[in-house]
């Protein structure tokens, strides 16, 4: 079985659920807490054992790449004003050089074209799929989870979490057909459906495992939902020949796509941060006390 070394972080959406604000900042260069999200996700990519990053962007997502390289006067300011904890903490966080590359998506098609966009990185070999909207947290990182599952089933792997069952038409939805402690041997998905019609309530969370072969599906450019070519429905063909398994992965994550979603990481991640969670809470609750019922 081959291991899975490299990952694809598309971020070359237009984030429009997050204008205006994603007019000019990249959605994933939006700080939950004093860091930006393609900061958290990249960590958890490290975590799982991760040793090349393809971030997929696209137009105005230059702010990515200065992000994860060195920032030659602030080092320096730094430095001569002997602030060695801040410099050292910035310098420990950046890639190794040659660890990460981008790839430019011309026109943003769809998530499917997106991965589909960096397959000359990721050649023949199996990969991860990290959506930087979405955080995760856990007793271990989600992907490593995900790696470890991997390991011992091979195949495609799919994270996934339980979520109520009126909320299901807002997500990929997977269809179980055997269930194994966390993991779910998988017999189908189906993206947002319809109210009623969920075949579970085990959502895709942004968290893959894929088999080279999807690029072979994508390369078709089909058009799905919403006329972008889909990654659900790349998938949803290749299950016809690979082994697909869901992961009911230990942990909570927190979709940063929207207002309310990115919201509720920050004041998720304040409240779990010890430097600031007593003062943070003592603001929560005089807003709260001061708030309309
Ligand atoms: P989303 O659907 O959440 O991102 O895609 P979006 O399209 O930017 O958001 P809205 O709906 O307009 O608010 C999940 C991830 O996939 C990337 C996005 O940047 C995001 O990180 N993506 C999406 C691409 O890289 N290319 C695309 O064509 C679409």
């Amino acid at each position: 079985m081959k291991p899975i070394k490299k990952a694809i972080l598309p971020v070359a959406g237009l984030g429009t659920r997050m204008l205006p604000a994603a007019k000019t900042t990249p959605k994933e260069m939006l700080p939950v807490v004093d860091r930006p999200l393609i900061h958290y996700v990249l960590a958890e990519a490290r975590a799982a054992g991760i040793e090349h990053f393809v971030l997929v962007t696209g137009r105005g997502k230059g702010a990515m790449e200065d992000y994860f390289d060195h920032a030659v006067e602030l080092e320096a300011t730094l430095q001569a004003k002997g602030k060695d904890e801040m410099l050292n903490s910035l310098l420990a966080d950046l890639p190794k050089e040659g660890e990460i590359s981008y790839v430019r998506q011309m026109a943003p098609l769809g998530l499917g074209h997106a991965v589909w966009c960096a397959r000359h990185i990721i050649g023949d070999e199996p990969f991860a799929v990290l959506l930087p909207d979405v955080l995760t947290t856990g007793p271990t990182a989600c992907m490593a989870q995900a790696v470890a599952a991997y390991h011992t089933l091979g195949g495609n792997i799919l994270v996934v979490e339980p979520v109520p069952d009126h909320m299901t038409h807002n997500y990929g939805v997977i269809a179980p057909q055997s269930r194994d402690g966390r993991v779910i041997k998988m017999s189908g998905m189906v993206e947002k459906p319809p109210q009623g019609t969920a075949p579970s309530n085990l959502a895709v969370l942004g968290r893959y495992i894929l088999q080279p072969e999807i690029f072979d599906i994508l390369a078709e450019r089909e058009r799905g939902a919403g006329g972008e070519i889909q990654l659900t429905d790349a998938m949803a063909k290749l299950m016809q020949s690979q082994s697909f398994h869901a992961l009911d992965y230990e942990g909570e994550s927190f979709d940063c796509g929207d207002r309310l979603g990115w919201l509720r990481a920050n004041v998720a991640f304040a409240l779990n941060n010890p430097d600031l969670a007593p003062a943070f809470r003592a603001i929560v609750t005089e807003l709260m006390d001061g708030s309309p019922d």
